[in-house]
């Protein structure tokens, strides 16, 4: 059944797929009052986004209710410029994390420190390297998703932060090549909205804020901010409909405003031809309204656009300040103050902002959370001694305090990525015994970086074992446990040989030594991977996303010379997604294949476990393994196809991305979508399906109350003037007017220009609410929760040793658009030999509802 429909708006190219045959009316799939709901087809070229105002002020719902209670009290003893510090970023490298707010001094309240990353604590030292998201993700399990969000959060928390900037669920994992997808978990909105949520809950567990991002759309590094200085002077637009956003990209945000994220980052790109972080549609409607988000909306680093305009539409937070790093303007600081004061921006959006950031600090108890000299560490020098503000080069002092922060955290880093070490193919010849006579391993992959593990910035190299993506979703390995070393060790431990080759071009040295084992009946483990990360760093030609799905350093030859001698060949590949193994995976002389994805800095131990069988391997793939890139249904964009203009990104394929497109398309992957071997078997008997009485689904209908102010902003300019007893910073961004005018303290040419904000955006009256939202708690209709039916199983081990299975749910939700089947929960189960166990999985309202673009509900 196909999705599409040919658009009919003038000035749209025609270019898109005609259907065939016409099946039944699909709805009106973009947003509210589009066109023909006959007509109208999913994404389209030049798509706008609707406006949705006023932006929703915080009502402190669920078990958010004290905190907002505190942040009111809080928020209500502040000055103006007091707020407005709340909100904006001092600027780049103003201070010691990557970003940080204005702190309020007269109350004590520090200024909140951000930090990346999504696996670890970036830009500094005595930290853990956890695995990535892709690779936790491949463990589907609840508990160690948890696990590892909490020891991520008690490193951050040690090291004085407050907001950890992650977990990542956009990029979803639209296309393969997609240069972030790993720092996030699956192209699956079920298995990543059950992590986001596990992830946040274990962050925030902690003490620490989580922040969830990218919101949303981001799902490719070209573009993300323009191509300056070359033609394409704005973002991608990300253009899609409203069935595709709720069902696809939405869902793992819902999951993670429902776990409590404390904030969102909103992202780079546009979505419908509007700016993320001034997108109303998106934040106001989608997130605060529809989804009843508590805490704050944070830009991402030079993702605001705008000033007024972004407070209006829903954004509350400006990072890291500055409009170009380090230019010394800002949107807001200042501006923002202006705009209070000129009534712009109405006081109650400004408390809102300020009352949400606070309500984050009290929600997870920020309080009873802090360190001594925090934040204990500068993103900017490893050194002991340096600036406080570095750009500035002012105020020399101590910056590094070297707290060792890692704990007991190596052994669940191990035990993660042993966990989420997929076997994809095994002919017998694993686990190993380490008794073969001669083991050679292969590849640079199984080395060291010659730099060393952090010797390329923000690992921007792939020099040596991979064991985390670049960019900004990384930190620095306390260490890193090579695949070589670890080997070499556990094959000492049975007094056996072991010989390596690791130049991957070393062709005649790799024929002589894989001869050689199979002369003596050895095993020959050879190392390959594939890289990507975040478009501010290129790699071998690739700006951030990937150019091709193939394995790096000519890892096919490596694999192609390996096995024309040993018969007895183990491919183990480290790869940030899919890579296409079509040349090697069903050639007999390789007797095992395994996706060790990213696995941190236990890399060694933890592939070690798997190989000589100290862990039963039970993870699954992620993602789909396909014979091309073509069969993924889409793909980078990685040319202007707008002219000058916002290239423009057709997210036409739908809901219809990684196994969903496989299935639509009719294509066999070579590896599916969830599958992975054991050393053990399993089978599968007795499935039951309980149906529960569930009360029937009430759209929500009411009003919310009116938009509070706290505490009373003076309309005496003087009031704002830069403090007699402060020094500037330069660069520095300030909340403090220069001038008791206005206008000139704006110092803007435009000012006051007539210009109409939209219709809406000021009023603070009783809104109605959503009927997919909610006025008792986050997450939306909370009748979307109800459990409709327990899916009960029986497991049985029929191997001879013991092992994890991940039963899997698939739905196929009837309609005549739907995807073939979607996941939609999985548990993962350990079982002794010949025992059996009971798989039991809950299906809830929202499992088995499709999104009803002209009621608006579920
Ligand atoms: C990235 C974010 C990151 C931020 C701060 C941005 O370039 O997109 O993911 O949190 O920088 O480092």
């Amino acid at each position: 059944m196909t999705f599409m429909r040919t658009v009919l708006l003038a000035a749209v190219p025609l270019a898109l797929a005609q259907v065939d045959p016409p099946g039944p009316p699909f709805p009106n799939s973009t947003y509210p009052n589009a066109t023909d709901p006959l007509t109208d087809s999913g994404a389209m070229w030049n798509e706008t986004s609707p406006p949705s105002y006023p932006s929703p002020w915080g009502t402190g719902l669920g078990d958010w209710a004290d905190a907002y209670k505190s942040a009111r009290a809080f928020v209500s003893q502040l000055t103006l410029t007091e707020k407005v510090n709340l909100t904006t970023g001092v600027g780049w490298e103003g201070e010691k994390c990557v970003g940080n707010n204005g702190a309020i001094p007269r109350l004590g309240f520090k200024a909140l420190c951000m930090q990346d990353s999504p696996l670890g604590v970036r830009d500094t030292d005595f930290v853990s390297a956890f695995p990535a998201g892709v690779t936790i993700a491949a463990t589907w399990d609840r508990a160690l998703f948890y696990q590892r969000g909490f020891d991520m959060g008690s490193e951050h928390r040690d090291k004085g932060v407050d907001v950890q900037l992650g977990p990542v669920v956009g990029p979803l994992g639209r296309t393969p090549e997609g240069g972030r997808n790993w720092e996030g978990f699956a192209p699956d909105p079920v298995l990543s909205g059950i992590a986001v949520a596990q992830t946040v809950k274990g962050i925030q567990a902690a003490g620490v804020m989580a922040c969830t991002k990218h919101y949303i759309g981001y799902e490719q590094e070209h573009f993300r901010q323009g191509a300056p200085p070359t033609s394409v002077t704005e973002s991608i637009s990300s253009n899609i409909d409203d069935v595709t956003m709720h069902e696809l990209y939405l869902w793992p945000f819902a999951d993670a405003v429902r776990a409590g994220t404390a904030s969102i980052m909103c992202s780079y790109n546009q979505i419908n031809n509007s700016y993320a972080c001034q997108n109303s549609y998106t934040q106001n409607q989608l997130l605060k309204n529809e989804l009843g988000f508590q805490g704050f909306i944070m830009s991402d680093w030079s993702g605001q656009h705008s000033g007024v305009s972004s407070a209006l539409a829903g954004m509350d937070m400006t990072m890291p300040g500055d409009i170009g790093f380090d230019s010394g303007t800002s949107f807001w600081g200042a501006n923002l103050t202006i705009a209070v004061l000129n009534g712009t921006v109405p006081q109650w959006r400004l408390d809102d902002m300020a009352v949400r950031i606070v309500a984050g600090w009290y929600y997870v108890d920020r309080e009873a959370n802090q360190v001594a000299n925090a934040p204990t560490f500068s993103s900017w020098t490893l050194d002991t001694y340096n600036y406080q503000h570095f750009y500035a080069s002012e105020d020399w002092t101590q910056v590094n305090y070297h707290v060792d922060v890692r704990d007991e955290h190596a052994a669940d880093i191990r035990n993660f990525a042993a966990k989420g070490t997929v076997l994809l193919k095994n002919n017998g010849a694993l686990p190993l015994s380490g008794n073969a006579k001669l083991t050679a391993v292969f590849g640079s992959d199984a080395a060291e970086n010659q730099y060393g593990p952090n010797g390329c910035s923000d690992r921007g190299c792939d020099n040596g074992t991979l064991a985390m993506g670049w960019g900004s979703g990384t930190d620095n390995f306390p260490y890193l446990v090579t695949p070589l070393e670890a080997i070499k060790a556990e094959v000492l431990s049975h007094g056996k040989s072991i010989e390596d080759v690791i130049d991957d071009y070393a062709y005649a040295q790799q024929n002589a030594l894989a001869r050689r084992v199979t002369d003596v009946g050895g095993v020959c483990i050879v190392f390959a991977n594939a890289d990507s990360g975040e478009g501010y760093i290129i790699v071998d030609d690739n700006e951030g996303d990937r150019n091709n799905l193939t394995l790096w350093h000519n890892g096919d030859d490596l694999i192609r010379n390996v096995t024309s001698f040993c018969n007895n060949t183990i491919v183990v590949m480290h790869t940030v997604g899919p890579v296409l193994v079509d040349s090697f995976y069903d050639n007999e002389n390789v007797t095992a294949i395994i996706w060790a994805g990213l696995p941190g800095q236990e890399s060694g131990n933890s592939i070690t476990d798997i190989l000589y069988g100290k862990v039963n391997p039970g993870g699954k793939s992620v993602f789909t393994w396909g014979a091309s890139r073509g069969e993924y249904g889409a793909d980078v964009i990685y040319e202007p196809n707008n002219g000058v203009l916002a290239p423009q990104e057709d997210f036409a394929e739908g809901v219809f991305i990684d196994y969903r497109a496989f299935d639509k398309l009719g294509e066999t992957p070579i590896y599916e979508f969830g599958f992975g071997l054991s050393y053990t078997t399993f089978s599968y008997s007795n499935l039951q399906i309980a149906a529960h009485a569930a009360p029937a689904y009430t759209p929500t209908t009411g009003d919310t109350p009116s938009a509070p102010t706290y505490g009373v902003v003076s309309n005496n300019t003087a009031d704002y003037l830069f403090p007699a007893d402060i020094t500037r910073i330069p660069a520095y961004i300030y909340p403090y007017l220069n001038s008791t005018s206005l206008s000139a303290s704006s110092g803007d040419p435009l000012y006051a220009i007539n210009y109409t904000f939209p219709a809406g955006a000021y009023d603070g009256s009783p809104q109605p609410l959503l009927a997919a939202g909610s006025s008792v708690a986050p997450g939306g209709n909370q009748a979307l929760y109800d459990v409709l039916f327990t899916v009960t199983a029986t497991v049985t081990n029929t191997g001879s040793v013991e092992g994890d299975e991940v039963p899997q749910l698939y739905l196929n939700l009837g309609g005549p658009n739907d995807p073939k089947v979607v996941l939609r929960n999985f548990d993962r189960i350990t079982i002794a030999p010949g025992a059996s166990e009971t798989f039991t999985a809950d299906i809830t309202r929202r499992d088995v509802s499709n999104w009803d673009t002209v009621a608006q509900d579920w």
